[in-house]
């Protein structure tokens, strides 16, 4: 009789742990995903160009997860090209992103060459910026990537940010806290319509 009902406290128990990490992960894959559609393709399918970036600090564990999947990225014959500056200095990121907010983190990717006619490097580097803006969305943080900038940034700026020698960026990408709950699908803007885009040949 005492082992019966220890037997099933201990099932109640699992079934309660299993329900509440069972909500924990549909929360948490909403809040990652940013938009109605979770599951790994949620992000990659929903990301949006974040607009309104609210003031707050991205802990140094979710910082560096974001910068890894940069240093993760694709490059041809795996030549990595790239250098990561990570602006956290409000005066100098103001410099770059005029409206930038208090926390909002600005990663700088550069390359040998101009920015503009290292031609594979510059692909390589989309790739890192692209999984950046991805990671940054798939931890629940809103993202933004910037080519404005970057003529008057490698005129001006290349000391000041340390970029390796002869390198120059290539694009940047913003990273910070944005307001809860923002529908990515219908914060995104719209998007031509696949019939122009796509051809099949079967
Ligand atoms: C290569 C590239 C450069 C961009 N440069 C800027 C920029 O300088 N300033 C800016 O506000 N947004 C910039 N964006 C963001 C785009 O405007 C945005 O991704 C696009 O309008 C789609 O928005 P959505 O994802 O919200 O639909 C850039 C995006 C890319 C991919």
């Amino acid at each position: 009789m005492k082992a019966a009902m220890s037997k099933n406290v201990f099932c109640t128990a699992v079934l309660s742990l299993a329900v509440i990490l069972g909500g924990l992960q549909t929360v948490c894959a909403q809040q990652n995903s940013g938009s109605s559609a979770g599951g790994p393709a949620g992000v990659i399918i929903n990301h949006y160009a974040a607009r309104n970036f609210t003031a707050g600090a991205i802990p140094a564990a979710d910082l560096e997860r974001i910068i890894q999947a940069g240093i993760r990225a694709p490059s041809a014959r795996n030549l990595q090209p790239w250098h990561f500056t990570v602006v956290q200095n409000q005066n100098l990121a103001k410099k770059m992103v005029s409206d930038n907010v208090e926390g909002n983190v600005l990663i700088v990717v550069s390359a040998a060459g101009d920015g503009k006619t290292n031609g594979v490097q510059i692909l390589d580097c989309a790739l890192a910026v692209e999984s950046i803006y991805l990671a940054a969305q798939a931890l629940g943080y809103g993202s933004r990537i910037y080519t404005g900038p970057m003529d008057s940034l490698n005129k001006n700026l290349k000391a000041e940010l340390s970029l390796p020698s002869g390198y120059s960026a290539v694009a940047l990408v913003r990273v910070g806290k944005v307001q809860g709950g923002v529908d990515a699908v219908s914060a995104a803007s719209s998007r031509k319509k696949t019939e122009d885009l796509v051809t099949y040949k079967r």
